[in-house]
């Protein structure tokens, strides 16, 4: 009787099931792409309604987005919106990112070293800015923000009340700090702490900053003050530069200071 098993077959076999298996995962990786695209996205629009405080669970997101949300494109250098005419593939409303603007040569800068509080290196020349409407009138702005944590770049909102000082909204969506340490940044009690809190004083001085440690609740500076994360001092430090970074005059301080000044033309 001839032998079933021989080392031939048995590579055979096996090189049939790898071979099946890889089609199988690569199938199934470009098949589920769209739909990835499609969740971050949405998880995107969630981010940016919690952030302008529209988010409740079982809402329609993309229904609550349009009906809420408005968007432009501003000049981070002026403060002035960009004209729609001058949107491309990749500077667009629909789909900004701000990793991919600020690493393209059109869109993106260096910033130099003493600058770069945020620790990003680069920044997009042009921002996308959210606003919420309340009956056709501007209730409040939110801003992208990004930087440096402890061991990854965090991406989220602020959102800022139409006096332009006041804290609305703080969320971050995207970093890979450890849970439990800089990862509570996604605590909700730690972010409802940010509503409320004054970003400049009424000179319009830079003021809001994160603390090692906890606020003095009875000090007149607590208004500005924001509880660092304990045991994780190195990703409050971050979010304290990063919000400092995108509030201050390279990032959204021209806008700020064009809206305040009641036009952004
Ligand atoms: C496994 C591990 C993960 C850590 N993750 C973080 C983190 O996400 N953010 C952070 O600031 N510190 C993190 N740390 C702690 C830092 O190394 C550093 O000790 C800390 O930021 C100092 O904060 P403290 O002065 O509040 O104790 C981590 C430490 C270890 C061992």
């Amino acid at each position: 009787m001839a032998k079933k098993d021989s080392t031939k077959k048995t590579l055979l076999v096996a090189l049939g099931v790898c071979f099946v298996a890889s089609i199988l995962v690569s199938t199934a990786a470009v098949g589920l792409n769209p739909i990835q695209s499609n969740n971050k996205k949405l998880d995107l629009l969630k981010n940016i309604l919690a952030a302008g405080d529209l988010y409740k669970d079982g809402i329609d997101i993309e229904k609550t987005y349009k009906k809420n949300i408005s968007s432009q494109i501003i000049d981070i250098r002026t403060g002035k919106t960009i004209p729609e005419k001058k949107y491309d593939a990749q500077c667009n409303v629909d789909d900004f990112n701000v990793e991919e603007m600020a690493n393209s040569l059109k869109w993106g800068e260096d910033i130099p070293q003493n600058n770069d509080i945020a620790g990003i290196k680069r920044k997009p020349k042009a921002m996308v800015v959210y606003t919420v409407k309340e009956n056709e009138n501007i209730s409040k702005f939110i801003l992208p923000i990004y930087g440096k944590g402890l061991w990854s770049t965090l991406y989220g909102f602020i959102a800022l009340d139409k006096d332009l000082h006041t804290i609305k909204g703080f969320t971050f969506y995207q970093h890979g700090e450890t849970p439990g340490l800089g990862g509570e940044v996604d605590n909700p009690k730690w972010k409802r702490q940010w509503i409320g809190k004054q970003a400049f004083d009424a000179d319009g001085n830079l003021k809001i900053e994160v603390i090692k440690g906890i606020a003095d609740r009875g000090s007149t500076h607590a208004k500005y003050q924001i509880d660092g994360l304990s045991g994780a001092t190195l990703t409050t430090r971050g979010v304290n530069n990063l919000v400092r970074f995108w509030l201050g005059e390279n990032g959204y301080g021209p806008f700020l200071k064009k809206m305040k000044g009641g036009n952004n033309g």
